[in-house]
């Protein structure tokens, strides 16, 4: 193996810098030559190869976003769009790939191992946490803490106004992050859609426990099957007109800022396996950290959610919010 390329794909998380660097200095260390490729998959279509040295990554771990740009794209899913992106891999002899991103990513990069048989590497890269194989992918803790950071916010008014919140956060098929921050921010109910919404139930929780607590919050995600935090505001508001309800859907917010100290670790732990997992002939895997030791899973296997929230963790919800 002598040159290998790093991308990042997908919605952008923090921490994917952290990873970009690992991969590079890792690269670098290991006497391989490294490259770039901008806006994913479409720059590997649209040959947008940079090198990249272990200068080109400084002062970058503590910030969001990618340096590498991203995209998710439509030609990548043609058997054309997949060509055009072998060929520019070939010009540029690249003998090892590491792609940065989410389910999308990998389900691309299966169908492009299907013609190309340079080995490919994936690192975790979404706020989602919607990918098998690894306990926390890189930017999921961040958009965490940006959640708890928001809802404290919105509490401090809801609390003065006694008003109930319904606060949309993101995950389009997976409610991890909702739950997680949920809990953090000690929500009164948490809707998702890996379990099933009912809102009469909703209604009843809501009128029980009214007495107790002059603030609200409901967070949903905006994956969850009764539709978003607006729609399910609207049925709550019908049958409990006397409760002053507002709604706040908190969107890209949540894929921004300096990744968290737990996302810089990971990221730089799974970019480091990563490149040596390619040194070490591994193929076609992503790299996960599950009870804190590295761990490779076909991607085959990485993208098959939906995964099963935990029930302990159900049942604490409803107990502790009361
Ligand atoms: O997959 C990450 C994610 O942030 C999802 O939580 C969200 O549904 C989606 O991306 C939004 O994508 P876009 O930025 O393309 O609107």
């Amino acid at each position: 193996m002598k040159k290998i390329a790093v991308f990042t794909s997908g919605g952008d998380s923090p921490g994917m810098n952290a990873c970009i660097r690992a991969v590079v200095r890792t690269g670098v260390y290991h006497n391989l030559e490294v490259v770039g490729i901008m806006h994913g998959y479409d720059g590997m279509m649209k040959n947008e190869f940079i090198p990249l040295d272990a200068k080109s990554v400084a002062n970058i771990i503590q910030r969001g976003g990618t340096i590498l740009k991203t995209a998710r794209s439509k030609e990548f899913m043609t058997i054309e769009g997949r060509k055009k992106a072998l060929e520019n891999i070939h010009k540029h002899e690249i003998d090892g790939i590491v792609a940065i991103g989410g389910d999308g990513t990998f389900k691309g990069a299966l169908e492009f191992s299907k013609i190309c048989n340079i080995p490919m590497i994936g690192c975790p890269g979404t706020i989602d946490n919607d990918l098998r194989g690894t306990d926390f992918t890189i930017g999921y803790d961040t958009a965490i803490n940006t959640v708890v950071d928001a809802v404290d916010k919105i509490r401090d008014t809801a609390e003065s106004h006694d008003r109930l919140f319904f606060v949309e956060v993101m995950g389009r098929d997976a409610g991890l992050i909702a739950l997680r921050a949920g809990i953090g921010v000690g929500a009164e109910s948490i809707l998702m859609p890996e379990t099933k919404t009912d809102i009469e139930d909703l209604i009843k929780r809501l009128e029980s426990g009214r007495k107790n607590k002059s603030s609200k919050i409901i967070i949903v995600a905006e994956g969850d099957e009764a539709g978003g935090a607006f729609i399910i505001a609207e049925q709550v508001k019908k049958r409990l007109p006397d409760y002053d309800a507002r709604v706040t859907v908190l969107g890209h917010i949540q894929r921004g800022g300096n990744p968290s100290a737990m996302d810089r670790v990971n990221s730089s732990r799974i970019g480091f396996a990563a490149v040596e997992a390619l040194i070490k002939g591994e193929k076609n895997v992503m790299i996960g950290i599950v009870d804190k030791n590295i761990k490779y899973t076909p991607f085959a296997n990485a993208v098959k959610h939906i995964q099963e929230l935990n029930p302990d963790l159900i049942r604490m919800v409803d107990i502790l919010s009361m």
